[in-house]
């Protein structure tokens, strides 16, 4: 098995190679003077390839690259394509909110599959479902279990594991039964035109304790922030804000110590000053 390591998942796809003791490919990525992107694979290809290859920063340019990877490499002999993808970009759209929207996941996915990928493997996809557009093998895998690993190892102040909304409610109640604390959610509502987001909170003691708000995926902070400012304004003594995928986007990271968060925990999908906790372990199993 070669590992193809996407421009963004460099360090990812190292700490995979070691734990499955796989060679890494060397391969040549750059982008030409009017912006299209070059990918050339410089190794020999074995017949069983896993690409691993995230979609941020640049969503647009690390997906056409993927494609380029896919059919390059068939095209160059590889039997067997496993294609992971730690943070799949566009799985929020997930569904067609509004009149004649596409539904952006699943034209990716459906590429993807069409392209010549044999295998699908994620990392917290922001709805499961979104797998379902495609025949092949698809496989998600939740990364709470190495972020309550890590977690378990801080000392925390009574803590409580609270989601920013109901979605992130499952992620909340198994990281709480594991770090064995309370759990709880808020309800929010974003304005599907504007983005902006409205909380609706619960009746939730949050004076002199640790709260850890947990979600998929930290964008623009917008969520965060207003849920840490809640949970400061309600006497909580330290915030750690922690999710699998930090894209913090634009000033997110200002909004969101601005608005109280301590600390921020994320994970290698996307490799950031934040992502202090690798998935690499889940990706193995999974390939093994
Ligand atoms: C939404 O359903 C997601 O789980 C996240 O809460 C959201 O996408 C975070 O985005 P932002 O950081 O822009 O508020």
């Amino acid at each position: 098995m070669i590992i193809v390591p996407g421009v963004a998942s460099i360090n990812l796809s190292k700490r995979l190679a070691q734990i499955i003791n796989a060679k890494i490919a060397n391969v040549e990525y750059k982008i030409f003077p009017d912006g299209e992107s070059y990918v050339r694979i410089v190794d020999n290809i074995e017949d069983d390839v896993v690409i691993v290859n995230t979609t941020y920063p640049n969503q647009d340019k690390r997906i056409i690259e993927l494609f380029l990877l896919i059919d390059n490499l068939k095209d160059l002999g590889a039997k067997k394509i496993k294609v992971v993808v730690p943070y799949i970009a566009y799985a929020r759209q997930d569904r067609r909110f509004r009149e004649g929207e596409a539904i952006s996941i699943n034209t990716i996915l459906k590429l993807i599959e069409k392209i010549g990928a044999d295998e699908f493997i994620t990392v917290d996809i922001h709805k499961e479902y979104s797998l379902n557009t495609i025949k092949i093998k698809t496989r998600n895998l939740n990364a709470i279990e190495v972020i309550a690993d890590y977690l378990k190892n801080i000392n925390f102040n009574n803590p409580y594991v609270l989601a920013p909304d109901k979605g992130a409610l499952e992620r909340a109640k198994k990281l709480g039964e594991i770090m064995k604390c309370e759990y709880g959610y808020f309800e929010k509502y974003r304005d599907r035109i504007s983005g902006a987001i409205k909380i609706e909170e619960v009746d939730i003691d949050f004076k002199n304790r640790d709260v850890i708000i947990v979600d998929d995926v930290i964008s623009t902070g917008g969520t965060i922030a207003i849920t840490a400012k809640i949970v400061k304004e309600k006497g909580a003594r330290r915030v750690i804000a922690t999710c699998t995928h930090a894209l913090l986007v634009k000033d997110a990271l200002e909004k969101i110590k601005s608005a109280g968060v301590d600390e921020i925990i994320a994970t290698d999908t996307v490799e950031n000053e934040f992502s202090k906790i690798t998935v690499a372990p889940l990706i193995a199993r999974e390939l093994c």
